[in-house]
């Protein structure tokens, strides 16, 4: 089986993508952390506006270095927003998606094309929002329990305008694929959203 799971920046599909595939005894893939990893090697070389030097950094990227703490920073999230907008960068990181997905027993991925790009054919998609203002405040309360002094209006700001860069940019913007089921997460917490993410799983699963 495989999951595929889009949505704007803090929409909690990453959480419901780990929990999904714990459920499930799926292995998970954070698609963003690869984009993240590309920025990260651009910003160090100071290349951040080079997409052919993206495209090289891609295209050796080890996944070992994954779970790297630098790649959940601020800076390597803002950097990802640019790189993922290179079409050779986006075409680098396919075959690895693919492959992931493909191996059985299948997986869950999560990022912004996995439903319309990299996963056309998943059994099940979901397309996970929820309102910038409560994506801001998520946000906003992860970085103060993480002890760091935050502007939520600034937060804000910087969510609407990376949403405006997902969805605006030619290649593989952000968009529900066209079978892909909404879950708005606004009105629930944590547990309330796997709960109904669940449901859709089996749901689709069982119609399939
Ligand atoms: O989900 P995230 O915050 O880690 O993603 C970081 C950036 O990477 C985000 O601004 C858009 C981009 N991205 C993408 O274009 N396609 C994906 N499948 C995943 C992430």
């Amino acid at each position: 089986m495989i999951v595929a799971i889009d949505g704007p920046a803090a929409s909690g599909k990453g959480t419901l993508a780990r929990r999904i595939a714990a459920h499930y005894g799926l292995p998970h893939l954070d698609t963003g952390l690869l984009y993240r990893a590309v920025a990260v090697k651009l910003i160090h070389r100071t290349m951040l506006d080079d997409a052919e030097a993206g495209a090289e950094e891609a295209r050796r990227l080890d996944p070992a270095g994954l779970n790297d703490p630098e790649l959940r920073s601020e800076a390597a999230g803002a950097g990802a927003s640019v790189v993922s907008a290179y079409p050779q960068v986006r075409q680098a990181l396919v075959e690895f998606q693919r492959r992931f997905a493909a191996t059985p027993p299948g997986a869950v991925l999560d990022g912004r094309d996995i439903g319309t790009v990299i996963c056309p054919d998943a059994e099940v998609k979901l397309y996970v929002t929820a309102s910038a203002e409560e994506r801001a405040r998520r946000r906003a309360l992860e970085l103060r329990a993480r002890g760091e002094t935050v502007d939520e209006a600034e937060i804000l700001a910087d969510i609407r305008a990376r949403d405006a860069r997902d969805m605006g940019r030619t290649s593989a913007p952000l968009k529900p694929a066209e079978d892909a089921v909404h879950l708005d997460t606004t009105e629930l917490d944590a547990d309330a959203a796997f709960a109904a993410a669940i449901a859709i799983v089996e749901r689709r699963t069982k119609a399939a």
